[in-house]
């Protein structure tokens, strides 16, 4: 593909593969572990530097993911790939800490409602939950990623205020999350909001994006971002994904939809979109279904 650049772009952006955790926990029909084990390891062949592979939380909560500790035993750890999980609370990080994980993220909500049905907590008391979590595994020489959901709005409370975003957010940047993920949950969110919201951040260094594709806004946020400063993205390859416990959450951007627009801009990846296409290709055979990805799609258009 030849590439042509647009100014003000970086020329690297690491993509955070969401895809056996986001993209997984909302499947109805339990993906075998083995599966799940082997999309992982396939994920990192085609090049991913950063995994998200599975969640600490209560496993009736996300049965899909009650497998957990034995997903994590079964990796093929590659050097130099980051493996984080989902951890809500100390129960979730003991677990994590019993298996050596070296990187979670804590996900709190941007509203009130959602706070209570994602997590059983309201918006002040969910900090009271993750605090001694980021505490004790900076402790640990855990890293700690953090994820602020709703950012843009939420089914049940319409528009979410920036201020109340940036709120939440610089509290769990300040509790020592080296990262704050931007979740626009339901995919409601458009470029000029984009912007507006990491400018009101200031820094846009350790803020990442996190686009659901519900609207199919993803990937014109994605590049509002980029221009805005932020060089981190989740993705999930093939375009999995969703929240159980938002309705009107869909699939998150995906991974190849991203690659494309990415490598025409000239801007490195590290990912080979062949592997991730083919990887795109075995997990839909395994659930069933194609891939949502258009790109997916486009490159495995038989005629
Ligand atoms: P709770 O019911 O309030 O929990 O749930 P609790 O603290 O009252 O504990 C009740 C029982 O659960 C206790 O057992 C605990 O030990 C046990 P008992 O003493 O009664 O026998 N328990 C656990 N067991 C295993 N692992 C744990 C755990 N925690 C408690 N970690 C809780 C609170 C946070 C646990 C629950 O609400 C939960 O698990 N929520 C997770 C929901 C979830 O995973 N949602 C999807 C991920 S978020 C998302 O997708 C958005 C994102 O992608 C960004 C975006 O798109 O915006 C990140
Ligand atoms: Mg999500």
């Amino acid at each position: 593909m030849t590439a042509y650049p647009l100014d003000g772009l970086p020329h690297h952006v690491t993509i955070y593969e969401v895809g056996p955790r986001d993209g997984l926990q909302n499947e109805s029909a339990i993906v075998p572990v083995e599966v799940k084990a082997e999309f992982i390891d396939r994920l990192a062949d085609a090049g991913h530097k950063v995994i998200e592979a599975t969640s600490f939380v209560h496993p009736k909560w996300v049965p899909q993911l009650a497998d957990a500790e034995d997903l994590l035993t079964r990796l093929h750890r590659k050097p130099g790939v980051r493996y984080p999980v989902l951890v809500p609370n100390e129960r979730g990080l003991d677990r994590a800490l019993a298996l050596e994980v070296d990187e979670i993220a804590v996900f709190a909500s941007a509203t009130e409602t959602f706070a209570a049905k994602n997590l059983n907590r309201s918006l002040e008391s969910q900090f009271e939950m993750f605090e001694p979590v980021v505490a004790r595994a900076l402790d640990n020489d855990v890293r700690v990623r953090a994820y602020v959901s709703m950012v843009f709005g939420d089914p049940w409370e319409g528009p979410t205020p920036i201020d109340q975003v940036v709120r939440v957010g610089t509290r769990l940047l300040e509790l020592g999350c080296h990262e704050l993920s931007l979740g626009d949950t339901i995919g409601v969110g458009t470029p000029g909001h984009v912007k507006a919201l990491i400018d009101a951040f200031g820094d846009p260094s350790r803020l990442a994006v996190h686009f659901h594709d519900t609207y199919g806004q993803a990937l014109g946020n994605t590049l509002a971002a980029l221009r805005a400063g932020v060089t981190v993205v989740d993705a999930s390859t093939g375009g999995i994904g969703g929240c159980p416990y938002a309705e009107s959450a869909t699939g998150n951007l995906a991974t190849e939809d991203l690659v494309w627009m990415l490598h025409g801009l000239g801007i490195q990846t590290g990912l080979d979109l062949d592997k991730l296409v083919a990887t795109s290709g075995w997990l839909a055979e395994r659930l069933g279904r194609p891939s949502p990805s258009r790109v997916v799609q486009a490159l495995t258009k038989k005629d």
